[in-house]
């Protein structure tokens, strides 16, 4: 009888390898769910491995969620119901369709972010105290436990950060906007990198606040050039997403992160400072809530963390503007619901969450190599482990026409258009958001796509004008 076998990448360790091989023929269909895994021994034997190996293997996709142990009988590939992982599956059969998404920010698909979720709600079910004080009012920064259990967690993260400080958010772009509404007026200028994230361009639009744009080099925002719009055109607030710029994923030097805070002191404007794209922090630089304590603001979220979908995020200020902010988040909701809260709270305080980070953070670290590998030649940009992938295009090529020639062939991506500040001009370039393809084969099928086309470009089309 022929049996499963896992075609091994030669790096890494060999249990790692079998167990990345496990997952990635789970979310590629090719082991289906309730399949039996085959005896260990005699895995072993095929691959020329000591069953200890396999065994550690079995134990390591365990543990990340992918099959189930069931003790005298073997190791089964995790039977999910249709509820819990609806969004794994949907972005399996996506893949399945031929449909590829490369604009979507989202963590990569897991079975274990509804299960973890599925879990905790479950937990909360049962627990009389905590289900009161979800019905209930509550502090609008927050219930207090709350803010401390955020807080932990963000500082096990390395973001230490007081609980004091924290106030609760509906996920980083409320925090944004909270900041825009409560510490510039209508009609003020806040300054961002001319390429920026779109939803800050959105919460300045909601706010009536014009959105000046820095110029940026390779080692982010020109702070000479922030300097002089400050003496012509001080603003009341400068965002910068320091640790990998959004769309580009440029990382804003040590240097001029010192040089932001003093001119901060200097001209006397805010500081927002997004950290909602996750990185590990020894790839992060020195926060700039730390170099300027006084007059940044730190969004943070669960959503690139944990699910998008969980609506959950902190916002950290200094004392100063704190109430004015609890003031404004009350006025426009009261609170955050205290469920979910409780709900993420529950969910990062488990082992479940660091198994699901750091086998996100090796995928990431995968899915960055991989289009290297498919996109060797082209000078791309994008953190060792972040989400996005900055592709400049080759002389001559229109984003617009190479947008549309991926999208008949079902691949979405992104221009540079939503990123950019004001009527700035939009360089010729694409985003490829490397995190919501199903699988790394889904998205290498998808590179591929963009390859081709980058090698074959297509005709621009025209007709009599
Ligand atoms: C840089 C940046 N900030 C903030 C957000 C919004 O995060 P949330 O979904 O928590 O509102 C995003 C979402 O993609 C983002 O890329």
């Amino acid at each position: 009888m022929t049996i499963w076998l896992p075609s091994l990448s030669s790096q890494g360790t060999r249990y790692r390898s079998i167990a990345e091989a496990i997952a990635d023929a789970v979310r590629r269909g090719e082991l289906a769910p309730g399949q039996k895994l085959p005896p260990q021994r005699r895995l072993a034997d095929r691959l020329g491995v000591t069953i200890g190996t396999v065994t550690r293997a079995y134990a390591e996709a365990e543990r990340q969620g992918w099959v189930v142990a069931r003790v005298g009988s073997g190791t089964y590939v995790r039977e999910e119901d249709a509820g819990s992982s609806a969004a794994f599956l949907a972005g399996r059969s996506d893949a399945a369709a031929g449909t590829f998404d490369l604009s979507l920010s989202l963590p990569p698909p897991h079975p274990l972010r509804a299960q973890a979720l599925g879990r905790v709600l479950a937990e909360i079910a049962t627990d009389d105290a905590v289900l009161q004080r979800a019905v209930e009012y509550q502090s609008e920064r927050g219930v207090p436990a709350h803010r401390e259990q955020l807080a932990a967690w963000m500082t096990a993260l390395g973001m230490p950060v007081e609980a004091e400080a924290l106030l609760v958010t509906q996920g980083g772009q409320h925090g944004i906007s909270l900041v825009l509404q409560t510490l510039a007026r209508p009609g003020e200028r806040i300054a961002a990198d001319v390429l920026t994230y779109p939803g800050l361009i959105g919460a300045a639009r909601q706010a009536h606040l014009k959105v000046l744009g820095v110029p940026m080099d390779e080692h982010g925002m020109d702070m000479q050039a922030l300097g002089r719009l400050c003496a012509q055109q001080p603003p009341r607030l400068v965002y910068v997403t320091p640790d990998q710029n959004n769309p580009t994923g440029r990382l804003l030097g040590e240097d001029r992160r010192e040089q932001l805070a003093q001119l901060a002191r200097r001209h006397d404007f805010w500081i927002l400072e997004d950290g909602v794209q996750y990185l590990p922090e020894a790839e992060r630089g020195t926060p700039l809530y730390r170099l300027a304590p006084e007059r940044t603001l730190f969004a943070f979220s669960t959503a690139k963390v944990l699910a998008g979908g969980l609506r959950i995020g902190a916002l950290v200020a200094p004392p100063g503007p704190r109430e004015r902010l609890g003031e404004a988040l009350r006025a426009q909701s009261w609170m955050v619901p205290p469920l979910m809260v409780e709900a993420v709270c529950r969910w990062v305080s488990g082992e479940e969450s660091r198994t699901l980070l750091t086998w996100q953070t090796e995928e990431l670290g995968a899915r960055q190599r991989l289009a290297r590998e498919v996109l060797g030649g082209h000078p791309l940009g994008g953190r060792p482990h972040g989400a996005n992938l900055w592709l400049p295009l080759p002389e001559g090529l229109r984003s617009a026409v190479l947008v549309d020639a991926l999208a008949q062939r079902n691949v979405r991506v992104t221009s540079a258009e939503p990123f950019c500040v004001g009527s700035e001009p939009a360089p010729q370039a694409l985003r490829l958001c490397l995190s919501a393809a199903a699988s790394r084969e889904a998205l290498s099928q998808a590179l591929e796509i963009v390859a081709e086309l980058l090698a074959e470009p297509p005709a621009v089309p025209w007709q009599p004008l």
